[in-house]
């Protein structure tokens, strides 16, 4: 069976197809990073209509590097949310009209439950149950998953999320948007122990999150000592070093809860290396593993969505024709596969 995925949530258009025994047949990403950066970041009405002008040429695409055409498809699966609504609504209409028209099922995919699965696609795939780190630009959530769909929100951010976080230190340290990836960069540069960032809501028990005081500490700090490129990147390692460290200490928390020894981290954040490096350091004291998808399949993607799709199609999941976009959807909404 092979399944078509589709995600617009956001400022990437992506298409897959996934085959449920030869696994990821093909793959096309658009980025509109540059369609946004002039403005500091994502624009919702510019990002509706690129995608307008994307999602069928990258199916085309798609379909050319697998050697396949429509009639190979089973099934069209369209992140249905959350995200920007307008931006939701071209894949979604996409989507379901194709899927009429090829007279296959439509699939609407939660892009979180997407971002969750994504580590499933790599060789060596985290078996259930587990914990997972979901760190995004608009999320970050620690979820007890005993199943697909069976997903515990067990903390989330009260403010930011951490990818949100990176963006706006970035941003007010001069760096172009998405600033996540290029303020990791900097950081690469900077002296340990120069400046000490706060590990926010660790003095106190509970899995929730708050990153944006940070920010404001870095403006502080910014404002407080002189700007040189080495002061910059100083305060880069620093905000990241607290970042990593209150998600470790929240997964460490999290792992000891549940008693579980398997964690799972996916989305834009969870391509950083310093992060990466730390809870491979927090699964070895105890004995553990951590799971994550490949750098390109960290941020929005069509092959989770494909995959994730793939799941509920076979779950026996078929909806009507009415096209769905849902700007909010929590996760533990979620039904469970049975
Ligand atoms: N190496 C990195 N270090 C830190 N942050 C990073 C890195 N790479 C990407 N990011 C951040 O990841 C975020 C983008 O991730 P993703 O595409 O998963 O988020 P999103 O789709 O916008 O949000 P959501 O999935 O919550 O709807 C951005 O905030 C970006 O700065
Ligand atoms: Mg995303």
């Amino acid at each position: 069976m092979r399944i078509l995925g589709i995600e617009t949530s956001c400022d990437e258009t992506g298409v897959a197809i996934y085959d449920d025994e030869k696994g990821l047949l093909a793959h096309q990403l658009y980025s509109q990073v540059k369609l946004h950066a002039d403005y500091g970041g994502v624009v919702p009405e510019l990002a509706s209509r690129d995608h307008v002008k994307k999602t069928i040429p990258l199916i085309k695409a798609a379909l050319n590097d697998a050697g396949l055409t429509k009639d190979d498809i089973d099934g069209i699966a369209y992140t249905a949310g959350p995200g920007l609504v307008g931006a939701l609504l071209v894949g979604s209409t996409i989507g379901r009209s194709i899927a009429y028209a090829w007279d296959v099922p439509a699939i609407p995919v939660h892009h979180m439950e997407g971002h969750l699965l994504a580590p499933m696609l790599e060789d060596v795939p985290p078996a259930f149950p587990f914990v997972a780190l979901l760190v995004s630009g608009g999320h970050t959530m620690m979820v007890e998953v005993k199943g697909i769909g069976e997903y515990q929100i067990l903390g989330e951010s009260v403010d930011d999320a951490a990818g949100e976080a990176f963006d706006k230190t970035a941003k007010l340290m001069g760096l172009d948007y998405p600033g996540g990836p290029l303020l990791s960069k900097l950081a690469e540069n900077g002296t340990k122990g120069r400046f000490k960032f706060p590990r926010p809501m660790t003095d106190r028990p509970g899995l929730d999150f708050s990153f944006s005081g940070l920010k404001t500490f870095a403006a502080n700090t910014i404002r407080a000592n002189e700007d040189d490129l080495q002061t910059r990147a100083d305060i880069a390692f620093a905000f990241q070093e607290a970042v990593v460290d209150t998600l470790a200490i929240k997964c460490r928390r999290a792992l000891k809860q549940t008693g579980m020894k398997r964690l799972v981290m996916a989305g834009g954040v969870s391509a950083n290396k310093y992060l990466r490096q730390e809870l491979e350091v927090v699964m070895k004291k105890i004995g553990g593993e951590v799971y994550y998808p490949r750098t390109e399949f960290c941020t929005d993607n069509g092959a989770m969505i494909a995959y994730a799709g793939m799941q509920r199609l076979k779950n026996g999941e078929t909806t009507d024709l009415a096209v769905q976009a849902k700007p909010r959807w929590p996760i533990d909404q979620l039904a469970p596969i049975k």
